[in-house]
């Protein structure tokens, strides 16, 4: 495998509006961020992904893009945008920006001057399409709700198309015009510094254009989730992708992360082969075991042995091919402990021992802002604490499907993306340091005890734990095995232990987390040192014991 720059990183995701407020606004901004890089620096963090501060209404905070070169006034202006960028020079840091191209905003001026002359070059760039016999063009839902069409203004029966929200239209990948635009942009960018981009929803730019009808699926509204053109669509996708590696990531060797589902070993080497059109892909196979469902209120609860079989089918799957990145959480999910963990590992125990799993497969680690505390879900006491689009159409599902407005609201609690949006928690003052002013989103009642000062300051936190692991994979002795060494699974005693080699060329590790109540026992060679423990583990002769909720990382 031919080695990149990336692949030995440790990677973190800032969600600018609730990351760092310095202005006393409530909401997250570049100063802040900036403030708060050598802080990353001490954690060990290499790689830094922005979600996205450009120019935006903020319908979807920021994931509706009304001008692509232009930081939005709420994060600052672009001369802090360059002061981030030089303070992450300074200290090593590598900075990637969030690419939404599939869809802009609808205050993008690309999509107003489509609106006031569907004649226009601009309309081309969008999906405008007739409608069929008083209907919309055809019967997909929107990953937000409702149809995938919507009426141009002033049209009567001429519709738009957006796969998320409706002030989100989608834009015509099938026009070169455009395609040529979303290039320029991108350089523009890595003219600035950036090292690569996180490419959002990307694979719904593969579109059927004379967008049939499709089999209406299970929630009895006649439609079907867009995301099942996408699935017929991936050639289409895989051309524009393979255009814009070649045109734009490729001269410039810059590294993308692709948000892509549906792993199989069909579409691996295009994704992340070789050549492949991403450098890495995040692995959501936990996650797509959830999101299978079409509503939160049909997710299940995933039990560890399902979290393991998903998550080693992964890494099975890209151990000869290339890179994924394994993440427990993001901005649109809730928190991983509380998703993947049994109830009695929801604490600073089970938060280690799930980082040590999320830190030691192959790949390139994302940690979400907030993991290397061990946030867990806060309890979000009403609807209206809910600022998410998809929260409330969530709820809505809920009420329809003849739940109780407190199921619903027990549902969101446990699935909703606003779980992880709640700020960032930096000390014990007030709003848990994030803020002097009124935060936009309601803070983690833990804060008290669950934040970054305390947890720096105390040796057996999460916070060190997961400093202690970036150092190990920083470790010379090390490095290369857990970069580039195989995957190999190892037997679960218990059906919630997740136990694993990685076997590199000089040395080879076995990690252990045990996410049981009781403890579980993996021989080992008598020459075994232990490099890394967390929670109980006792190392005899010839074998290794782990207690619940405990991880244990071995040098055999
Ligand atoms: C991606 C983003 C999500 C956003 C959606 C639409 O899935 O991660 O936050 O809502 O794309 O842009």
């Amino acid at each position: 495998m031919r080695r990149q720059w990336w692949h030995g990183l440790t990677a973190y995701q800032i969600y600018p509006r609730s990351f760092r407020d310095s202005n006393g606004d409530g909401y997250g901004d570049l100063q802040g961020i900036t403030e708060k890089l050598p802080y990353l620096k001490e954690l060990g963090i290499d790689l830094v992904w922005l979600s996205p501060i450009y120019k935006s209404p903020g319908i979807d905070n920021g994931y509706d893009i009304a001008d692509y070169q232009a930081i939005d006034p709420l994060f600052g202006t672009m001369e802090d945008f360059d002061a981030l960028m030089e303070k992450a020079r300074e200290l090593n840091l590598k900075i990637i920006m969030d690419l939404v191209v599939n869809h802009c905003s609808s205050e993008h001026e690309w999509f107003k001057k489509a609106c006031a002359d569907p004649g226009c070059e601009e309309a081309s760039y969008f999906y405008f399409r007739e409608g069929r016999n008083g209907h919309e063009p055809n019967n997909l839902r929107a990953n937000f709700g409702g149809s995938i069409w919507d009426k141009v203004p002033g049209q009567d029966n001429l519709y738009y198309c957006h796969f998320f929200a409706k002030e989100q239209p989608d834009l015509n990948w099938f026009n070169p015009k455009l395609r040529e635009k979303i290039y320029a942009m991108m350089n523009w960018w890595l003219d600035k510094g950036i090292a690569g981009f996180r490419v959002d929803a990307i694979m719904c730019i593969g579109k059927d254009p004379t967008f049939p009808d499709f089999e209406p699926d299970p929630l009895g509204d006649g439609r079907c989730g867009c995301g099942a053109m996408n699935e017929r669509c991936n050639d289409v996708a895989d051309r524009f992708l393979r255009e814009m590696h070649e045109r734009v990531l490729k001269p410039r060797n810059a590294f993308t992360v692709g948000e892509v589902f549906c792993l199989n070993k069909n579409n691996i080497e295009r994704f992340i082969g070789e050549d492949g059109n991403f450098s890495a892909i995040f692995d959501f196979a936990a996650r797509e075991t959830l999101t299978a469902h079409c509503a939160y209120f049909a997710y299940e609860k995933l039990p560890v042995s399902k979290y393991r079989e998903v998550t080693f089918r992964s890494q099975e799957l890209t151990n000869d091919v290339g890179f994924l990145c394994p993440v427990i959480e993001n901005h649109d999910e809730p928190r991983g402990v509380s998703t993947y963990l049994p109830p009695l590992w929801h604490n600073a125990r089970g938060a280690k021992a799930l980082g040590t799993v999320n830190l030691l497969l192959r790949g390139v680690p994302f940690i979400y802002e907030g993991q290397e505390i061990g946030m867990t879900n806060s309890r979000f006491d009403t609807i209206y604490e809910f600022k998410d689009l998809q929260s409330h159409d969530e709820y809505q599902k809920c009420l329809a499907h003849g739940l109780s407005e407190y199921e619903a609201l027990r549902i969101l609690n446990d699935e909703a993306r606003d779980q992880c949006r709640t700020p960032m928690l930096w000390d014990d003052t007030l709003n848990a340091g994030f803020s002097t002013g009124i935060p936009w989103m309601r803070v983690h009642q833990d804060y008290p005890h669950l934040n970054v000062k305390a947890q720096m300051a105390d040796p057996d936190s999460v916070w060190h734990h997961y400093k202690a692991l970036i150092a190990l994979r920083k470790n010379p002795e090390f490095k290369d095995t857990i970069t580039y060494g195989r995957f190999k699974a190892l037997p679960d005693p218990n059906g919630h232990t997740l136990a694993f080699l990685r076997e590199g060329e000089r040395n080879t590790l076995m990690v252990i987390a045990n996410f049981g109540e009781g403890s579980v026992t993996f021989d080992t060679y008598d020459t075994a040192r232990p490099l890394l423990t967390s929670g109980e583990v006792h190392l005899n002769a010839h074998s290794v014991t782990v207690a619940g909720g405990s991880s244990a990382v071995l040098l055999l």
